[in-house]
């Protein structure tokens, strides 16, 4: 149990605060709202590509992944679902917009999706959702490269990602370009 969040500065910190072993839903949240960092806190796990944003292992356990995003100017995610899990994004560099969407028909690999929901956030906010809340779509919206950190309680493998004009769902793997600073085969 953490007492007492004040601010959360460095990686090591963020690591320590969270436990390993069993999901704490308000206990995680309180850590991601305590966050505040930017670019030079996160410079091992930061990699930028033109062709996509990427996705950095910090640490996994059983409990939770945390992930680093890098995305440059106009890098979006597709619409996705979180398999049942809970997602934290803090903005540490930059501005992301997030459109949200319900799903209104799905059958098979077939769905109709509606639009629900469209926010702004500025570097120092956190986002959460959950699929009870709905899909989305993240975007890097800004004029400058952005940075996030992503807290998935319990790890996702894979998730849906829907295709707005086509009304098609497929299952995608979820790889990581970089893994505790180290580049991956993916990369
Ligand atoms: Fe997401």
């Amino acid at each position: 149990m953490i007492d007492n969040i004040l601010t959360i500065k460095s990686v090591e910190t963020l690591v320590n605060s969270l436990d390993p072993e069993v999901k704490n839903f308000v206990e995680y949240g309180n850590v991601m709202n305590a966050i505040d960092m930017d670019e030079n806190d996160l410079k091992p796990y930061c990699h930028w590509r033109k062709e996509f944003y990427t996705r950095n292992l910090i640490e996994r356990t059983k409990a939770y992944e945390l992930i680093v995003l890098c995305w440059d100017v106009g890098q979006y995610s597709p619409i996705h679902n979180h398999e049942g899990q809970d997602c934290w994004m803090y903005i540490a560099k930059g501005q992301m917009e997030e459109v949200q969407y319900k799903i209104e028909s799905e059958e098979n690999d077939n769905c109709v999706l509606k639009e629900t929901n469209e926010t702004i956030f500025a570097k120092g906010q956190v986002a959460y959702i959950h699929d009870g809340i709905g899909l989305h779509i993240i975007k890097n919206s800004g004029k400058e490269p952005a940075i996030t950190i992503h807290l998935y309680a319990n790890p996702i493998n894979f998730c849906n990602v829907y295709d707005l004009e086509k009304g098609k769902i497929n299952k995608r793997k979820l790889t990581y370009f970089s893994e505790k600073g180290e580049l991956t085969s993916n990369s």
